[in-house]
């Protein structure tokens, strides 16, 4: 498969522009400008796309309907008859999750002297974090400062960001790439050793640490082989399906489900952390996603019906760059490295109509607004609209050979179609890729409305504000996930074990009972429901 006739003709315009364009800088928006631009045209600001949630400690918060939907429904199991009299695992610190931040949490607890159990849905490393492509921010090279990454970060997240969670963020950065480094992460580098850095959209300095195209995959690789070296007890497939009370607002463990057996498990913990992820196989307001399949807000629902408080999540990001085409990729990642590296965004008659390093919700609102209200995107045969991402740019800039050095696993995506993105551009539009909100944590990672329990990475809100800045997912699952290891094993030193209760489940589905909301969904969902798992037979909720 290549590009059709009408692809075709307007790459010949985008070839045509391609060499004034060469040396045009595109304006940067003011802040009036991108303000409008997100009113007009960011998918948050439609009101069609979200609505109050109606019953826990978030009341009347407006969220998504995907996420409400999700957050409305019923437990797994009856709070009232559940057997919690028998103990399947006694540990110190349960760690719930199985990706950057889990595998960091984990290590960090561990190395601190906690008895700790990770579990995780499917298999250790089959997360986001293994997915993500573009890289990690720190600010450690000579031109940079934490302060300044710290600016950058509030920036982009609309300055309604949480402060002391941005410190830790960007201040534990350099202390972060060390660890990943003395683990035996490889990073590009010079031949002289120095790390190769680059721009991302929203930062004022190349701090952005990358391992090719592929940096989550290399990151997610030494935290699992560290994780397994370290003799640190791991159950795959198995994801919690409830979080565990002391009948009040205390955490006590989690009830865990052998996704093939369906066999309940009981794990009582002094300490949990939730690392879960995110909530993109929701696909709220209907868009494809660049997430794991395991991305399905599980974190957020056990936590929720414990009392964690949500913050942020009216916010979604979506990727400027997910694939428009070929049909079998549509709404995978294109890094944002593809436009570090210097491609343009341009219309179908070769036009560039946006800075391409605007942060992602400007860039993408314009892409949305080329393509629905100026028309002059492209519409491919199966009716995806698009626009291009000129990426033989890119070789023009910094030489031949730069996109098999630099971005192979891009390069390799296009190639099993017959695109060569060294010399033609490719077809891009939004794709929902990050949950910028989440549980309500302090910087330790302790959740602000309940005793005993952590949350780290995506399944925490705060850090982004409103929107998340390039790198700085990958940054926040190991700087969060280290302080969450290292918080849980510290309480979990002054934790009396106790008895286990789902009482906080069973007020939970009075509120749902009282605010009149149907009895037929059932939450965490585990898997989107388009996965096989879902159509085998007894895979429904038991007891
Ligand atoms: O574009 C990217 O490579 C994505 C990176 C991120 O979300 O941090």
């Amino acid at each position: 498969m290549s590009y059709t006739p009408k692809m075709n003709e307007s790459i010949q315009a985008v070839e045509a522009t391609r060499q004034r364009r060469y040396a045009e800088r595109h304006l940067r928006l003011s802040p009036e400008e991108k303000q409008r631009l997100l009113k007009e045209f960011h998918p948050d600001f439609r009101p069609d796309t979200m609505r109050p949630i109606k019953v826990g400690v978030s009341k009347g918060s407006v969220m998504p309907h995907e996420l409400v939907d999700v957050l409305e429904s019923r437990s797994r199991l009856d709070p009232d008859i559940f057997p919690l009299d028998k103990i399947d695992y006694d540990v110190d610190v349960l760690v719930i999750g199985g990706g950057g931040a889990g595998a960091s949490t984990a290590l960090m607890a561990h190395a601190a002297g906690a008895d700790v159990l990770l579990v995780t849905k499917l298999r250790l490393g089959d997360a986001n974090t293994m997915m993500a492509q573009g890289g990690i921010q720190a600010a450690d090279k000579a031109n940079d400062s934490p302060a300044l990454h710290y600016l950058d970060v509030m920036g982009g997240g609309g300055f309604v960001n949480k402060p002391e969670l941005v410190k830790a963020l960007v201040y534990d950065a350099p202390l972060a790439i060390k660890w990943l480094e003395d683990l035996g992460c490889m990073f590009d580098k010079e031949p002289d050793g120095t790390m190769i850095t680059q721009h991302g959209g929203g930062t004022c300095r190349k701090r952005m640490h990358a391992a090719r195209d592929y940096s989550g995959a290399e990151i997610m690789r030494t935290l699992r082989d560290e994780v397994r070296n370290r003799g640190i007890p791991v159950l795959e497939f198995s994801p919690a399906v409830e979080l565990l009370s002391d009948g009040e607002g205390t955490c006590r463990g989690a009830v865990i489900m052998n996704l093939e057996t369906k066999e309940f498990f009981v794990v009582r913990a002094k300490t949990v952390v939730v690392s879960t992820g995110g909530f993109g196989r929701l696909h709220i307001d209907d868009f494809p996603t660049t997430n794991h399949y395991g991305a399905t807000a599980d974190g957020l629902v056990m936590t929720y019906r414990l009392g964690g408080r949500l913050v942020f999540l009216d916010a979604t990001q979506f990727h400027p760059t997910g694939a428009a085409y070929p049909e079998q990729i549509v709404g995978l990642l294109i890094t944002e490295k593809v436009r570090s590296l210097g491609a343009q965004l341009v219309n179908v008659y070769g036009e560039q109509f946006v800075y391409p390093l605007e942060t992602r919700d400007a860039v993408s609102s314009a892409i949305i607004r080329e393509c629905l209200e100026r028309e002059k995107g492209i519409v491919t045969e199966t009716g995806q609209p698009g626009v291009w991402l000129d990426s033989p740019m890119i070789e023009q800039i910094h030489g031949e050979g730069t996109i098999l050095r630099s971005l192979p696993a891009m390069y390799r995506q296009y190639a099993r179609f017959d695109i060569d993105m060294r010399k033609t551009p490719i077809l891009v539009f939004p794709t929902l890729h990050y949950q910028n909100g989440g549980v309500d944590i302090r910087d330790d990672t302790s959740v602000t409305t309940v005793e005993n329990l952590f949350v780290a990475g995506e399944t925490s809100g705060g850090v982004h504000g409103r929107n998340r800045l390039m790198g700085n997912s990958l940054l926040d699952v190991v700087v969060f996930g280290r302080r969450a290891g290292m918080a849980a094993a510290e309480k979990a030193r002054h934790v009396k074990p106790g008895a286990l209760s789902l009482a906080h489940v069973s007020r939970y589905h009075k509120e749902l009972d009282d605010a009149g909301i149907t009895k037929d969904k059932v939450s965490p969902i585990l898997l989107p429901p388009y996965a096989r798992y879902q159509s085998v037979p007894g895979a429904d909720p038991a007891v």
